[in-house]
């Protein structure tokens, strides 16, 4: 269990350039054990870059992440994929499933790189997101909010301490979406875990500890009242 004064993640003064384009600048946040953020903006802001660069998968241009109070720019290759293995869940925009292996396979990986046993964790999870009568599907037999919850289930089955979700619900209906987030929220809350989720939801958004929302110079805190409807 982190320490509950301990963020698990900080960032501070982050900003990055696609050569002489720069994409974000400012970026300064931190998030603390059993807190939930939601993270607006609009398309093309950088919202996926800013995952990739606090997973190590991208290099920021200028700033520093620190995440489970390891600084993730000074590590190398072979460190950053470590410290993404024991601590963090990243469900990518994209999902990433491999298409090679069945449903509960891919839900495996985290544990097989771990070299840890799995069994009833994969199952259960399996079971809360919906997807048990799929266990034996490969992917290219899913329809895409299956698909979306085969990689949500991946990063939650080896309960890491940090969640990246990048617009996880985008691709299901209202009822199964709500489903998700509850799955998400309870690892946050009974786990300390904490998460960062992209969404351009509202009803995700209400159900955050705090809404922010990135731009060009940096992080603000979401002002706009949530609207009641278009989740
Ligand atoms: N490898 C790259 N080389 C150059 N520019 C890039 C590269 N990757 C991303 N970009 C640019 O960085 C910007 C941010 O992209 P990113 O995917 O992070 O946006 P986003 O906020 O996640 O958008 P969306 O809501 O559409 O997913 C975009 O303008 C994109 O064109
Ligand atoms: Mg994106």
């Amino acid at each position: 269990m982190p320490m509950a004064d301990t963020p698990l993640l900080r960032i501070e003064h982050l900003s990055k350039r696609y050569g002489g384009n720069s994409i974000f600048a400012g970026v300064t946040l931190t998030l603390m054990p059993g807190e939930c953020l939601a993270l607006l903006g609009e398309s093309g802001v950088g919202k996926s870059t800013l995952l990739n660069c606090i997973a190590g998968l991208d290099d920021a241009t200028a700033g520093e992440v620190w995440l489970a109070q390891q600084h993730v720019g000074a590590l190398d290759e072979a460190q950053r994929a470590a410290l993404r293995r024991q601590h963090l869940g990243f469900v990518f925009q994209a999902f990433h499933v491999l298409p090679h292996l069945t449903v509960r396979d891919n839900v495996s990986l985290p544990f097989r790189l771990l070299g840890q046993p799995f069994h009833t964790e994969v199952d259960a999870v399996l079971r809360d997101v919906g997807l048990a009568p799929q266990a034996a599907f490969m992917p290219a037999q899913l329809s895409g909010g299956q698909l979306q919850r085969v990689a949500i289930a991946r990063a939650l089955v080896h309960r890491p301490q940090l969640i990246l979700a990048d617009e996880p619900t985008g691709n299901l209906d209202p009822d199964t979406a709500e489903r998700v987030l509850d799955l998400l929220l309870s690892r946050v809350r009974q786990q300390g875990a904490g998460c960062l989720i992209v969404t351009h939801s509202r009803a995700a958004a209400r159900r955050a500890d705090r809404v922010l929302r990135l731009t060009a110079r940096g992080i603000l805190p979401e002002t706009t009242p949530a609207e009641p409807s278009g989740a």
